[in-house]
């Protein structure tokens, strides 16, 4: 048995080669692109351009021109996008930033690092994002930005947010490490906020090989000083106006990600094709509720779609409901070889590193009950329709109490 190892996040999710549907399988997504991939590998090889240069500027520009923002700054994660962001906003101790605890763990993690506290706010039962109408009460007189989430690849209510934030003269960063190429009435993810923060991870849907993130912009000043500040705060050369970091982004994954990112659309638009298989098998099952207006009574909630919303499908996340439910179908899912995730089984208002913050008192009862409810089903470009058709078969097999075997 040929055991390809997959690494998310940290974890080994190891699936082998006779598996059905696996999650993911970055070696078929790229392999496409391999002779490109070499080739371009060569040339920045040959270009002993290792640092900086002509493969960083170009993928900015088409990044830009892609978002419809005047800048972007390429940086070396979607963390250090954030980081550099809030440092750009000069967020530090004693204020406040607005997050959800729905997200992975980046999100809340680089306000802390700032010496700054994350406050949590609730989300929506049906988009997972950010509830705009509990950032409000959440504002006090420290309260220095919010940074709503694009969770699973589709928007949060901006418009809503930014209201808010602009009521109160705050800054609003979108996390769109999972999002890029979601739109809100034509208008893309991270062309909203003072920044936008994306991610290469190789899981995301512009996936990277190796680890590389993007910040956009439409301030220019922001976007100089975002410059600066990702080579440490120097402007000129040893000379420091700033402390930043090293965040920078290297070329190779420049080199690398242009050759993808005139397909990006195209490789949407097949997640989407997925999305609506999912919806057209499993929704016309009577335990299957469409969205969580229609879910009494029923076992499965299929993820829903927000006015205005185009969906990029990153994840395509159920819910399973009742006690203990959503395990025992994961389980199921394994055993026949299908690959799934958990996002995220615990709220970073739960987690113990923020207690600091919490004092382990904050509760946050529709964020806890997804932690409880979610799974994530395969829906990346490379599989096939019929391997979507074999999922729904093992869900409704669970649905239908059996265990479809
Ligand atoms: C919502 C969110 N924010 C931030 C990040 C951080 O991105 P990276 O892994 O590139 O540092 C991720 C990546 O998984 C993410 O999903």
């Amino acid at each position: 048995m040929i055991e390809i190892g997959v690494v998310i996040r940290g974890e080994s999710c190891s699936f082998d080669a006779s598996m059905s549907v696996p999650l993911l399988n970055l070696a078929e997504h790229n392999r496409p692109y391999q002779d490109r991939m070499r080739e371009a590998f060569d040339r920045f090889l040959a270009s002993g351009q290792y640092i900086g240069g002509d493969q960083v500027t170009l993928f900015e520009k088409e990044v830009a021109s892609y978002l419809g923002v005047s800048e972007c700054v390429a940086v070396s994660s979607g963390t250090d996008a954030l980081l550099l962001a809030l440092m750009a906003l000069d967020v530090g101790p004693g204020d406040e930033v607005i997050c959800p605890s729905f997200t992975f763990f980046a999100t809340a993690g680089v306000v802390h690092r700032l010496g700054a506290k994350p406050v949590f706010a609730e989300i929506l039962e049906g988009s997972f994002n950010m509830d705009p109408e509990d950032i409000e009460h959440r504002i006090t007189p420290r309260t220095k930005g919010i940074i709503p989430v694009h969770l699973f690849g589709q928007m949060a209510n901006i418009g809503r947010i930014q209201a808010i934030a602009d009521k109160h003269g705050l800054f609003v960063v979108e996390d769109a490490a999972q999002a890029i190429g979601a739109r809100h009435n034509g208008k893309h993810a991270g062309s909203f906020g003072a920044f936008g923060a994306f991610s290469f991870y190789p899981t995301k849907n512009l996936s990277g090989l190796g680890d590389s993130g993007l910040v956009s912009t439409n301030d220019p000043k922001l976007a100089a000083k975002a410059r600066i500040l990702r080579v440490h705060g120097m402007d000129p050369v040893y000379y420091h106006s700033h402390v930043g970091g090293n965040f920078r982004f290297d070329p190779i994954q420049g080199a690398l990600l242009r050759i993808k990112l005139p397909d990006l659309d195209t490789s949407i638009g097949l997640r989407q094709e997925r999305a609506a298989r999912y919806v057209s098998r499993l929704g016309s099952h009577p335990a299957v509720a469409l969205s969580c207006e229609e879910a009494a009574g029923k076992k499965l909630v299929l993820p829903e779609t927000s006015p205005g919303n185009a969906h990029t499908f990153n994840q395509f996340t159920i819910r399973v409901r009742g006690e203990g439910a959503r395990d025992r179908l994961a389980a199921q899912l394994k055993a026949a070889g299908i690959g799934h995730g958990i996002y995220y089984p615990l709220g970073l208002h739960q987690q113990e590193c923020f207690r600091c913050h919490t004092g382990g008192a904050v509760s946050l009862p529709i964020t806890e009950a997804a932690c409880r409810e979610v799974l994530s089903i395969p829906i990346v470009p490379e599989i096939k329709l019929e391997q979507i058709d074999e999922v729904c078969d093992r869900i409704i097999g669970f649905l239908d109490g059996g265990n479809a075997a």
